[in-house]
């Protein structure tokens, strides 16, 4: 089996849970890197055909010679390329971005949303990891229609890590300036970890609260509620 790191092991697990409200179908893994999670989702029957992407000849290679070594000759294509420019969306995918920082990810899904119709948007499961500017990522999904329908924290050697599972709806909504930044999914989760990881965003915060009028406005909100 392969193995993962704590935080693409928590990928996973909502790769996974997007499977299970989706008939099974192919997992598309953007900025694959070594290709591990589509060997793991290859392995584990999460998925039957991945399709790995990396904007870098190198990586895509790493991805290659993964799926290869684990057995899967015939059940996957790696492709240099930005994104997924380059590959149509089919009903049942999941496509995954994680690692990557949260500027890139909304590029890559503005094109993806500009590319793809609303039904097959629908039709598909998304995971997100974003590694910065998590509120702008959560955010840019409200405005575009995309709900978090389930969100999680881990912490892999002593850094924080959340990830996103969302579903297009295709109606467009706001999220409060606490939701933007703590997550909505997470705010309702009572779980220690969570909590741990509120208690590190709270003093990042305030630290930046002194020159970042945004995070001013959260933690004002957040007062007067
Ligand atoms: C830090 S690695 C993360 C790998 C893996 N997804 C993970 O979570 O462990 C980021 C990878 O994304 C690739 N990448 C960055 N921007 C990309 C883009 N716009 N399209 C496709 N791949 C991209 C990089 O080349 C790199 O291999």
């Amino acid at each position: 089996m392969q193995q993962l790191s704590v935080r693409l092991e928590s990928v996973f697990e909502l790769v996974r849970e997007s499977r299970s409200v989706l008939e099974q179908g192919r997992v598309i893994d953007i900025g694959s890197d070594h290709g591990f999670l589509s060997v793991r989702c290859l392995e584990e029957g999460v998925s039957d055909f991945a399709v790995c992407t990396d904007i870098h000849e190198a990586p895509a290679q790493k991805s290659k010679g993964s799926l290869i070594m684990a057995g899967f000759k015939d059940k996957f294509t790696v492709m240099v390329t930005d994104g997924m420019n380059g590959i149509d969306l089919q009903p049942n995918d999941i496509v995954v971005t994680a690692g990557m920082g949260g500027l890139n990810i909304i590029d890559i899904f503005t094109r993806i949303i500009n590319d793809s119709d609303d039904q097959s948007l629908k039709r598909c499961g998304y995971v997100i990891q974003s590694q910065k500017s998590t509120h702008l990522v959560r955010r840019f999904f409200a405005e575009r229609g995309f709900i978090i329908a389930n969100e999680t924290v881990c912490k892999d050697r002593g850094f924080f890590y959340n990830v996103m599972r969302l579903e297009y709806t295709g109606i467009p909504y706001e999220l409060s300036m606490r939701q933007s930044y703590y997550g909505p999914c997470l705010l309702k989760n009572g779980d220690d970890l969570t909590k741990e990881y509120f208690a590190h965003l709270d003093e990042i915060f305030a630290v930046r609260a002194r020159g970042d009028e945004d995070i001013r406005s959260m933690l004002e909100e957040e007062h007067e509620d």
